[in-house]
């Protein structure tokens, strides 16, 4: 019989990042180890009891059995608009201005399908969440590396970039609160970026999956910037702010043009999330503050003592102003996988390369805080314990 090949388009991706280090674990495990994950970004905490006895209600009516409707229900698009009033004082049409995601994963992926022309430049940050590439890499979009540096916040100097830096750009990704550096960006920043896309032609995607888990002043919208509209969308998620991320459901906001374009897409390519979430989706926002706030405090708590703990042990912390990651250089100057593969095997502890998000990512690792209290004091009592000196 004649073997069947399987296409190119698989090629473009590595494998992914997590599968790779996860292998790793497993290995360490079977040889004995106690290993302590702080490498993949998903809450160790349980989605809030009340939000789960919501839902296992609705998940009984059969009026939810159905296909969803597709842009998202009008009751979710409603208060998704309510909550952004109260939450950024931005006034949002719920039929042209949102739309219902199957997680930010998807949307953010399947965006550059809907915004701009194969072979159309995009500009990624570096570095960033890798999703982002996914899409530009199916969607045929030529990627242009958009540096990010610590001495800035982790912000791109978008001032400082010479104009034709932007030429051709068509779409530009941002991400704040920041994975996987825990930066926080202000509205001046993000008025930056939207005269920066109005003056040069191209579309922003702000990602704020992060939006809810800050930890100082509460993270902007980047629709707060006047005009904003005409040239971004933003897209939020359930995952992180409530501890829900197997429940995939995100929604992206903006302007009407591009969420129609993205509709249209999904509309051909899913039939949108089960009803029975998108309902529990309406029961968090509408009872926001009192759902949000503990898990924030429970990841500021965390970030706080364990970039302590590794500032004492002598690693070069960036402090996050935001999100459950903790973004660090080890105290030798070593390169990012060694430093990941020394931290397993010396400390037990599974943390993610900093070169996993982009080649500026390099001599960093990422701590993703998702691990209960007591594993998380562990891990860096572990870690403070390494001898780095040869
Ligand atoms: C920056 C960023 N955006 C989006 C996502 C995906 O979130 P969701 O669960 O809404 O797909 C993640 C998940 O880790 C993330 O880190």
């Amino acid at each position: 019989m004649k073997k069947q090949a399987l296409g190119k388009t698989i090629d473009l991706f590595p494998p992914y990042l997590f599968m790779d280090l996860d292998k790793r674990r497993k290995t360490a495990v079977k040889n004995g180890q106690d290993v302590i994950s702080l490498a993949v970004g998903d809450p160790d905490l349980p989605t809030p009891a009340s939000v789960a006895r919501f839902a296992a209600k609705e998940v009984l009516k059969p009026s939810n059995h159905r296909y969803p409707e597709g842009r998202g229900t009008a009751r979710l698009r409603q208060a998704i608009a309510a909550w952004h009033k109260k939450r950024h004082g931005i006034d949002l049409d719920p039929e042209t201005e949102i739309l219902a995601l199957i997680g930010s994963k998807e949307g953010l992926a399947h965006l550059p399908f809907a915004l701009i022309d194969r072979g159309a430049t995009a500009l990624l940050p570096d570095p960033c969440y890798p999703a982002y590439k996914t899409g530009l890499l199916l969607s045929g979009a030529r990627i242009k590396r958009l540096p990010l540096s610590e001495n800035r916040g982790f912000l791109p100097d978008l001032d400082s970039l010479p104009g034709s830096f932007f030429k051709g750009a068509k779409l530009l990704f941002l991400n704040y609160p920041n994975n996987p550096t825990g930066a926080a960006a202000d509205l001046k920043f993000y008025a930056k970026a939207v005269a920066a896309a109005k003056k040069h032609g191209f579309w922003i995607a702000q990602d704020a999956a992060y939006s809810e888990v800050f930890f100082g002043k509460p993270s902007p919208s980047i629709l707060q910037v006047p005009g904003a509209k005409d040239v971004a969308v933003e897209v939020y998620s359930l995952s992180k702010t409530y501890c829900m991320t197997g429940w995939r459901l995100a929604w992206m906001i903006g302007n009407p043009e591009a969420v129609a374009a993205l509709a249209k897409l999904k509309e051909n390519l899913d039939s949108g999330q089960f009803n029975a979430i998108q309902e529990t989706a309406v029961f968090c926002l509408e009872n926001h503050d009192r759902l949000a706030t503990p898990i924030r405090e429970i990841f500021r708590k965390r970030a706080d003592f364990f970039t302590d703990v590794l500032e004492k042990a002598g690693w070069d912390v960036f402090r996050p102003g935001a999100t459950f990651f903790v973004w660090a250089k080890p105290p030798a100057r070593i390169g990012s996988l060694n430093c990941v593969y020394r931290v397993l095997e010396e400390a037990s502890v599974l943390i993610t390369p900093g070169s996993g998000f982009g080649p500026r990512g390099e001599g960093y690792v990422r701590f993703s805080l998702t691990a209960p209290e007591k594993r998380i004091r562990e891990a860096a009592a572990r870690i403070a314990r390494m001898k780095w000196k040869v």
